[in-house]
């Protein structure tokens, strides 16, 4: 067992150890009616329940069921004539029974070793006892009966979940000393299953909880466990049987065997002259002939006499009074025998749990089943006894499970049934967010008209903003700077070395208190200037006028380099009194209140310029800038005659999109989900912004969260309990969706992320979160991969280019960060500007680099003026 759970190699095909999907054990308050169809765990018959939850524990309704006889003929033919066979059944069935055609749940108990990759997917593994349907094998059987009950035609039905028979006996029993974690079938074959600790089970990837394990002990045959208990009837007993060397053990308890074992031992007394007067009969000669029934009967303590000569005289022997005693010893041999390896295999069960749970008396019921236990007269006692004996750290019930296991059957199926509704109202949920090439397309071309107003003036969301930076760096620029750099995560305060080997920058990060972004402006600039002042002491920069460059990451409109008017704040910025001014000259009165320095503000550059010049010192191809951290933004080279408003026809120049407003004159509305709209409302810019509330890192941890609560009062997740927790905004951070995402991680690991934040979630609820954070940020660098493919397209139709091989300088959290991001951009940038080779350049030093390089060709080109 522990090696299988472990997954080690061990050459003896041994138990199977295959996990069943079901997590915990039923609750109670599982409801409704439900059709179940057993097939496998009483011989060749095949049984259909119609069962009624109440949802109230102890209260019971007889469940209303049929059993159909398997032709001998399907049981050996094609797997199509078995599941047609089954089909029929069910429609027979539901007909008798008038259960009518509405909603159909159906859940299919399968008794035989199977591969379940889910509730109701699961492979067949090999068939066992008498069972040898052709084409069944490796394939999955609930597809199959679904096939065969399409072609029936007559009732729609759902089939919502697969359980092995152990586990319908284990779920439908009510707790003894201990809950019923345990569940016991000795019918045709033989089997249990139990709940194991996840963490045990290798191949789920889970370190919490419990999950129910089917453990196929039937195929146990270690060669040193069994060597010594096989006898020649159990070798005779396999080579004759449809599976030889397979089921070995199951060969020695299960019901389809003993009747045949006791025939073996009959018939090689008689040979020897020990039984029958040396005579054998051919109907004691043939196969099957001895069946489990009659060795029930034979063994009965007051009516067995009787019946030990009924079954020899049917068999056409003639027994003596020695004989009938020999006999029956015989059937106490053999069946004492089965029931104490039954007892052997359950007790290492017991203490498997007893270790692993670390208690000192395990306490735990047993749920019975099949017909062996239920009918045989000493069977269940001595599995009982020798429990006792073998398991004395355990205290155990054992309770008979009340008509087959069809009750625990119904509660896996309306577990399964509630998780599939929870996985349509998941995907209707996140459907808005998967957008097709065709809404992608639509962004593209919106957003080149968009642009094409917005450079000739016209009313668009799109303001195209001249940066008047006309020329990327020509690698001669030279000198020291300072540069300040304002507007994302950080604001840094930088001193950037120029010179003939390349750029050296010093610099500082200050935080900047989220009540001074939304104070004053006065309060804003003064800190400003004291972290500057800062700085430049610790540098020993006093007295040095050096020339500085502003990264200033906000929408401005720009009137020449160092001149910036704030259109409007963004992100979480709000501080008063500068929306309109010229930021350049807030800056310098700022200055000019601290009289403590002297700074000569050369130029004002935006986070996308900066960091497209910066990438552009490095490669000249780069000639769009591009931002996705905690807002998004582009910026790139435009012909100077396509931009109303400056002045010049030839040449270039830089253009700042702010597309982050894209959209801002409803025309995204489409694509705007009910969530969008509460980020929106909650924000402190409503209306404002709403592509960059769709992209950006400061808003999609808010989406999530938002999703999170809708699925929470659909009952999706966290069983439907709202936490406070999930209440308060922006709990759920933008990097948490970069971890959870992060292909390394496993499942349990996203699970501990999100208890770190208080909310307890089961795997389930993990999976969920995890396919959430999928659908927003893929949405997110989707649409902005739109944006990058309408830009790139513009330049190249701009040059009148066949083919436009460009770079473009990135920056930002989220895009670095994100285990995806960045890979997702490229390729929607691929699907829609095919004529366009992009190459993306991660900015490594900030955008404040770049605004010291805008600064040093101004400075160059302004000594070349004097000159
Ligand atoms: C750049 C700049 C920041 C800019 C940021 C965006 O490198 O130096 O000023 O705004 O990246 O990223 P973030 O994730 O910090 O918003
Ligand atoms: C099957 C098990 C089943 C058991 C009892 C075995 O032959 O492989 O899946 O639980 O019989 O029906
Ligand atoms: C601002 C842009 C900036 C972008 C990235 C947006 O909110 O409006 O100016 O480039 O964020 O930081």
């Amino acid at each position: 067992m522990e090696q299988a759970l472990m997954r080690e190699a061990s050459l003896a095909p041994g138990v199977r150890m295959l996990p069943t999907y079901v997590g915990s054990t039923p609750h109670g308050n599982e409801q409704g009616n439900f059709v179940v169809l057993e097939l496998g765990a009483s011989g060749a018959s095949l049984r259909i329940l119609w069962v009624t939850l109440t949802g109230i524990k102890g209260q019971r309704v007889e469940p209303k069921s049929q059993e159909f006889v398997i032709p001998q003929e399907v049981v050996q033919g094609t797997g199509q004539q078995l599941f047609d066979f089954a089909a029929r059944c069910l429609v027979e069935f539901l007909d008798a029974h008038s259960v009518g055609n509405q909603g159909l749940q159906l859940g299919f108990s399968f008794s035989f070793p199977c591969h379940q990759t889910g509730l109701d997917r699961s492979t067949l593994i090999s068939w066992t006892k008498g069972f040898r349907c052709s084409g069944v094998e490796g394939q999955d059987v609930v597809q199959l009966l679904r096939d065969a009950i399409q072609r029936q035609g007559a009732y729609s039905i759902d089939v919502v979940a697969v359980v092995n028979d152990t586990v319908g006996t284990m779920m439908d029993c009510e707790p003894g000393v201990g809950p019923c974690e345990i569940g016991l079938v000795v019918d045709t074959g033989t089997n249990a299953c139990y709940m194991e600790e996840a963490r045990h089970v290798a191949v789920l990837d889970e370190d919490r909880g419990r999950t129910c394990v089917s453990i196929e002990w039937g195929s146990f045959s270690d060669d040193k466990a069994l060597g010594p208990v096989l006898t020649a009837f159990d070798h005779a007993l396999d080579q004759a049987s449809l599976n030889p060397g397979a089921q070995r053990f199951e060969k020695m308890i299960g019901g389809l065997y003993l009747g045949e074992l006791v025939r073996l031992v009959l018939v090689h007394l008689a040979q020897n002259r020990v039984l029958f007067g040396g005579y054998t009969s051919p109907a004691l000669l043939s196969q099957g002939s001895i069946l489990l029934e009659h060795v029930t009967e034979m063994e009965d303590p007051s009516t067995g006499v009787v019946c030990v000569h009924t079954v020899l005289q049917d068999l056409g022997l003639n027994p003596e009074a020695s004989d009938a005693e020999l006999v029956q010893r015989v059937c106490v041999a053999v069946c004492s025998r089965a029931a104490q390896l039954c007892a052997a295999a359950l007790a290492a069960v017991l203490s498997h749990l007893q270790r692993s749970r670390e208690q000192q008396t395990l306490q735990v019921a047993v749920a019975t089943g099949g017909r062996v236990l239920e009918r045989h007269p000493r069977f269940h006692s001595i599995l009982q006894e020798t429990v006792k004996l073998l398991a004395s750290e355990c205290d155990v019930s054992f309770i008979p499970s009340v008509d087959g296991g069809g009750r625990g059957v119904a509660m896996v199926t309306a577990v399964a049934a509630r998780l599939a509704k929870h996985r349509r109202l998941l995907e209707e949920t996140l459907a808005p967010f998967r957008l097709s090439r065709e809404q992608l397309e639509a962004v593209q071309t919106q957003m080149r008209e968009a642009m094409a107003k917005g450079l000739q003036r016209e009313p668009s969301s799109l303001r195209m903003l001249p940066t008047y930076v006309r020329a990327t760096p020509d690698g001669s620029e030279r000198g020291d700077f300072l540069a300040l750099d304002l507007g994302g995560t950080n604001f840094r305060v930088l001193l950037v070395r120029v010179a003939e080997g390349g750029v050296q920058i010093i610099n500082q990060v200050y935080s900047i208190p989220e009540c001074v972004a939304q104070g004053s402006g006065q309060q804003l600039f003064d800190h400003i200037v004291d972290c500057i002042v800062d700085f430049q002491q610790k540098q020993g920069l006093r007295g040095q006028s050096l020339p500085l460059g502003f990264t200033f990451s906000f929408p401005c409109k720009q009137l020449g380099l160092d001149q910036g008017i704030l259109l409007n704040w963004t992100k979480g910025f709000n501080a008063s009194g500068c929306e309109g001014q010229d930021v350049v000259h807030l800056l310098r009165e700022a200055i000019r209140r601290r009289q403590a320095v002297e700074l000569n503000v050369v130029a004002i550059v935006n986070d996308t310029v900066g960091t497209m010049m910066s990438c552009g010192y490095e490669d000249p191809r780069c000639e769009m800038g591009l931002i996705v951290g905690t807002g998004t933004n582009a910026c790139y080279m435009e012909e100077l005659r396509n931009v109303a408003g400056v002045a010049g026809d030839s040449g270039h120049m830089c253009i700042n999109m702010e597309w982050g407003a894209f959209g801002d004159d409803g025309s995204l509305g489409m694509l705007s989900t009910c969530f969008d709209v509460r980020v929106d409302q909650a924000s402190i810019n409503p209306g404002k912004q709403r592509f960059e509330k769709m992209i950006s890192g400061m808003y999609l941890g808010e989406i999530v969260r938002h999703i999170l609560l809708h699925l929470t009062s659909l009952g999706v997740l966290f069983r439907g309990q709202q936490t406070q927790r999930l209440q308060t905004r922006d709990i759920f951070k933008t990097k948490f969706l970069s971890e959870i995402e992060s292909d390394s991680l496993a499942l349990r690991q996203v699970r501990a992320i999100l208890e770190d934040l208080g909310l307890p979630l089961t795997s389930d609820d993990a999976l969920i979160v995890l396919e959430v954070c999928q659908a927003v940020s893929r949405r997110a660098a989707q649409l902005c991969g739109a944006g990058v493919a309408a830009v790139v397209e513009k330049i190249r139709e701009n040059r009148g280019l066949e083919e436009l091989t460009v770079s473009v300088g990135v920056d930002g959290t989220l895009y670095k960060v994100h285990p995806h991001f960045a890979s997702l951009v490229a390729a929607t940038v691929r699907e829609l500007a095919p004529r366009c080779v992009v190459t993306f350049l991660q900015s490594e030093d900030g955008s404040g680099k770049g605004a010291a390089l805008v600064t040093a060709v101004a400075c160059r080109l302004a000594q070349m003026a004097r000159v």
